[in-house]
């Protein structure tokens, strides 16, 4: 059939009406008392709960132009809202038999997508802060005592989850990409005091790409692991294509790290509580044993429980990606599309920033991440337009709100993308505006997001002149 616009109204009642098939042909029963509540108090605390969700911004709509948030696919919701019905825990076989085995399937697929071998040890994780800890544990329990090494530019987890693990954590200084600088990593590899590399590919403010394919093999001769960050940008391995030639070798390089995260819960369609963390050594599984007398008796396959942190796990979170994967399959015309439309808008919304009178990008775009500011002299003008910017578009009626997010950049930053703004003794940095571009329509939106924001720059700054 030809393609349309899927709507969940469409399938989850469908969905629903099959779970409840399912429940009662082991035998209907009726709920227990303590479980029984009075219908009309039902009814008020969800209209409460509608009208209380009132407040929030538009994450689905186009006009959301700011973090990076948005809404799962109705595939996925449906599959999530169908299979929560059951509620599996994907811990153990025991706990969620359809879905472990769904959760096989995603996780071949996920490690193929980086070009791991079939032999990868992984799973699906509540999210990308705990699929990170997890590879930063497993890089302690083989190097211990050495430090990690990250990008300033890097997210902050690393830092947070050095301290967690007790391990010394370096910062690597950035280049005027926003890209971890090799002369840096390189002297502080030489101290012999790192035990492992942490490589961002997508970080989380500019979207920049850590230089993967270099940092391989400078981390080997040095004796150093290489993990790679990717929970941001992981799935625009889907087309290298259409990155920048050498962004797409560092993405390519990703087969040869020996640890990868990535949030199928960011890009990859579905709702919170989805991240992944991917192991090359199925051998890693030894760092994970444990006893759990309570556990994994239905199956003598291995169950998730066993090589993972966490305990309880939605296997809701397998089947929604699976269902997911199945319609938009990891590839340049699948799930690819998607990021695609992305990255045309963040292309084109940069060249449209390259030509106004009134802002200026930050630099070129490297994944979906558009940074810019106004045209002004001084960090502490820069700073007083993005913040009123931020404001003022989305203080309007709804239908005309631009939401947009700041970012924050130091006055060496602007110097080393060659702006020359002075140093001001009363403050070292200025917000400017950042907008993740990662809802796919706002490929046709772009030219009405770049005119209000215009407009919105030149009314604040004639009213400060
Ligand atoms: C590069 C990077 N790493 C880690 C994280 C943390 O992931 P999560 O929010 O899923 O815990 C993020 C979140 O934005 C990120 O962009």
């Amino acid at each position: 059939m030809e393609p349309r616009e899927i709507k969940l109204s469409d399938y989850a009642p469908k969905m629903i009406e099959a779970i409840d098939a399912i429940k009662s042909s082991y035998g209907s029963f009726s709920a227990h008392p303590s479980l029984q509540a009075d219908p009309q108090k039902v009814e008020s605390v969800l209209a409460e709960l509608t009208t209380r969700l009132e407040d929030n911004f538009p994450f689905f709509h186009p006009h959301y132009a700011g973090q990076m948030l948005k809404p799962p696919h109705p595939v996925a919701m449906a599959a999530y809202i169908a299979t929560m019905m059951l509620n599996p825990n994907n811990h153990s076989i025991d706990g969620g038999r359809a879905t472990t085995m769904m959760e096989r399937e995603v996780l071949r697929d996920l490690a193929a997508m980086f070009g791991y071998p079939e032999e990868f040890l992984g799973h699906l994780t509540w999210s990308g802060t705990t699929a990170n800890l997890e590879a930063l544990w497993i890089s302690r329990e083989i190097n211990p005592n050495l430090a990690i090494a990250h990008s300033k530019d890097s997210h902050y987890t690393h830092t947070r989850m050095a301290e967690v693990l007790n391990i010394p954590a370096l910062a690597i200084e950035s280049d005027a990409a926003g890209r971890m600088d090799l002369n840096d990593l390189e002297e502080k590899l030489k101290t012999g005091q790192i035990g492992t590399v942490v490589a961002t590919l997508g970080t989380t403010g500019l979207g920049a790409v850590d230089p993967l394919a270099d940092i391989i093999p400078l981390a080997k001769k040095y004796g150093a692991r290489v993990h790679v960050d990717t929970a941001y940008g992981g799935f625009f391995s889907l087309i290298p294509n259409s990155l920048d030639p050498e962004t797409a070798r560092h993405f390519a390089a990703i087969s040869e790290s020996d640890s990868v995260v990535v949030d199928p819960h960011k890009h990859g369609l579905q709702p919170y509580g989805c991240g992944a963390v991917f192991f090359r050594e199925r051998s890693i599984g030894r760092f994970y044993k444990h006893d759990s007398p309570y556990t994994y008796f239905a199956s003598e396959d291995l169950h998730f429980g066993e090589i993972q942190l966490e305990c309880s796990r939605a296997g809701a979170s397998a089947a929604a990606l699976w269902a997911t994967l199945q319609v938009f399959p990891l590839n340049a015309d699948g799930l690819g599309a998607v990021l695609q439309a992305g990255r045309n808008a963040a292309t084109s919304w940069h060249a449209l920033l390259e030509k106004s009178e009134v802002l200026v990008p930050l630099q070129q775009p490297e994944l979906d991440i558009v940074t810019y500011f106004p045209r002004m002299n001084t960090l502490e003008q820069i700073d007083r337009v993005s913040a009123e910017l931020f404001h003022r578009s989305a203080a309007v009626d709804r239908k005309e709100q631009i939401h947009l997010a700041t970012y924050v950049m130091k006055q060496s930053g602007f110097a080393k993308r060659g702006f020359d703004i002075p140093v001001d003794p009363a403050r070292d940095s200025a917000r400017i505006m950042r907008s993740v571009l990662m809802k796919p329509e706002q490929e046709n939106w772009i030219p009405d997001l770049h005119s209000h924001v215009e407009n919105v720059t030149k009314e604040i700054t004639e009213e400060n002149k």
